[in-house]
């Protein structure tokens, strides 16, 4: 089966996570029951308008569950971490982190929408180290993370821009994954780079540690 049909449609790739990660396959089932039944896509769209931000910023796309674990197992995420997920979307990176790795993670979405459902599945299923916040990301303090995880594949270039000085405030230590776009800031050291399959093809991932403030 062609790669990306095989992520859309939940093949065999897909499944193998579903198994092992306790408690995933849950979130898969109750999401799209709760989402579809309250009509959320058009939910969604109507939420974009208005914002004043470019349609490709909104685009739905997303981590895969197997691609996911390949990310947290490269940036060796453990439960001393604290995870945010920059654009969470339906929230599928932030119940992966807190259910494979046990550590805080949190999912930065400014559509209201998907954490609406995100934060009742997590109430459901006591996913206490899973925590969606309606805000964003070009104005949350990015301070508290150890890990940062950047989907930003469609985000228009005036976002990136923006987001890149935000990424100047990280604590050092912090590590980054980057999908699709490079992020050359003063404090980014890039420590790696992989290719990995996403909802929309497949992609570059650029893994960076933040520097300290005083390294040139
Ligand atoms: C491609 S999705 C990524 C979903 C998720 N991170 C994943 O990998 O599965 C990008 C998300 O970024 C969100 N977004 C775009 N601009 C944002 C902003 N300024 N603040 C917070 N979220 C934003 C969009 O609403 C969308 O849900």
């Amino acid at each position: 089966m062609n790669e990306s049909l095989e992520v859309l449609l939940l093949g065999p790739r897909e499944w193998r996570p579903l198994f092992h990660v306790r408690g995933l396959w849950q979130v898969e089932a109750l999401y799209w029951g709760h989402y579809l039944a309250r009509f959320a896509p058009l939910d969604i769209w109507l939420q974009t308008r208005g914002l004043g931000r470019s349609r490709d910023d909104f685009r739905f796309g997303e981590t895969p569950w197997a691609t996911g674990l390949e990310l947290l197992k490269l940036a060796e995420v453990g439960p001393e971490d604290t995870l945010y997920d920059l654009g969470a979307g339906r929230g599928k990176m932030v119940f992966l982190a807190a259910l494979a790795s046990g550590c805080r993670a949190v999912g930065i979405e400014l559509l209201g929408g998907y954490n609406y459902v995100s934060r009742r599945l997590a109430r459901w299923l006591k996913i206490e180290n899973a925590v969606f916040r309606d805000e964003d990301f070009l104005r949350t303090d990015l301070s508290p993370a150890s890990v940062v995880y950047l989907a930003g594949t469609t985000w228009s270039a005036e976002t990136r821009e923006r987001l890149g000085e935000r990424l100047d405030t990280l604590s050092p230590g912090c590590r980054v994954l980057s999908v699709s776009h490079e992020c050359k800031r003063p404090r980014l050291e890039l420590v790696g780079e992989s290719q990995h399959l996403f909802s929309w093809g497949r992609a570059k991932v650029y893994r960076y540690r933040v520097s300290d403030w005083m390294s040139p």
